[in-house]
């Protein structure tokens, strides 16, 4: 079967390592790069945990260092939710492998100019790289297929009560990014909040027996301390989010979603961050997003056990 070319852009991060394991271990894409973002941590972190899950995995993939920071703004980072390395927990090995000269944006731009097929775009950190490309190289939009990203979201925030925290970091580039006229998928929290990860699917990720496995088991052990403190609303369950962005391609038929029009509040003393999501179309404006909103959550969760058992 022909593997769908895709590029990642992330902010490695417990879900970002997860989204990776699920990516390569599917066997399903043609991962041209990874780039990362700053976010969960600051560039420096985040390069460094996307160098050692892609040593751990044994993965062949560059990977190209991002943006320091937001393209106005200064960087908020997650360390709250993910330690003061970005992906607390396991314990592992150093990366063997370095990053790639050039920076991420002429990485994307490379591969984009070469690719003989359109390219699939993956963010699931602030969209800071893709907006600068976008801003930077607008003759090669038409060479990406579709990016499908985790961020925002319509009924609630993480990071503000209407903002999801992706989004919030970098309003701007999202909002370029969802004016941008490229086809979007868009994994919010809506959906996320239902992607629950609970401890007997981590003691199942333990039991697979090999190196990923305890690395999914012993990310979602650290992951779950936020949100068995502060999201008791979720019974336990920890929101595997960008994981979402993934399985969409791998198959859409798990998740419900429906075309709308997402804008993104710039300026609200409450709201900058929020994106505002049409989901009943009363203002009758041409959808931009494919929303999704739903969930089969076992299916979900089989697919990345299913890819976890493929890796190291
Ligand atoms: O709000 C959740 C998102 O923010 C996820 O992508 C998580 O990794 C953080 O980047
Ligand atoms: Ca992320």
């Amino acid at each position: 079967m022909k593997k769908l070319p895709i590029l990642i852009d992330c902010d490695p991060g417990h879900d970002d390592a997860v989204m990776l394991m699920l990516a390569v271990g599917s066997g399903l894409f043609d991962i041209k790069a990874i780039t990362t973002s700053a976010g969960n941590q600051t560039q420096e972190k985040t390069l460094k945990n996307a160098l050692k899950i892609i040593t751990l995995m044994d993965a062949d993939i560059p990977v190209y260092k991002g943006s320091e920071k937001p393209l106005f703004r200064e960087l908020i980072i997650a360390d709250y939710v993910h330690g003061e390395m970005g992906m607390d927990g396991p314990s592992l090995p150093d990366p063997v492998l370095k990053h790639e000269p050039l920076s991420a944006i002429e990485a994307i731009a490379q591969i984009l100019t070469e690719s003989l097929e359109k390219i699939t775009v993956v963010p699931t950190g602030p969209l800071t790289n893709i907006a600068t490309f976008l801003l930077a190289y607008p003759h090669l939009k038409p060479k990406i297929e579709r990016i499908s990203l985790m961020g925002g979201g319509a009924f609630r925030g993480n990071i503000t009560p209407t903002a999801e925290f992706n989004i919030y970091v970098d309003p701007e580039a999202a909002s370029i990014v969802f004016n941008s006229g490229v086809p979007i998928t868009m994994c919010g929290l809506d959906v996320t909040h239902k992607a629950l990860v609970f401890q007997k699917d981590i003691e199942m990720f333990r039991e697979i027996g090999n190196k990923s496995g305890k690395v999914v088991a012993e990310l979602m052990d650290f992951f779950s301390i936020y949100y068995r403190r502060e999201r008791p609303e979720l019974a336990g369950g920890a929101a595997l989010h960008d994981p979402c962005s993934i399985a969409w391609l791998i198959d859409p038929s798990i998740f419900i979603s429906k075309p709308c029009h997402v804008a993104v509040e710039l300026t609200g003393t409450l709201t900058a961050g929020t994106t505002v999501v049409d989901f009943f179309d009363v203002l009758k404006k041409t959808p931009n997003v494919e929303f999704v909103y739903d969930i089969d959550r076992d299916k979900y969760m089989q697919l990345i056990y299913n890819a976890v058992q493929m890796l190291p």
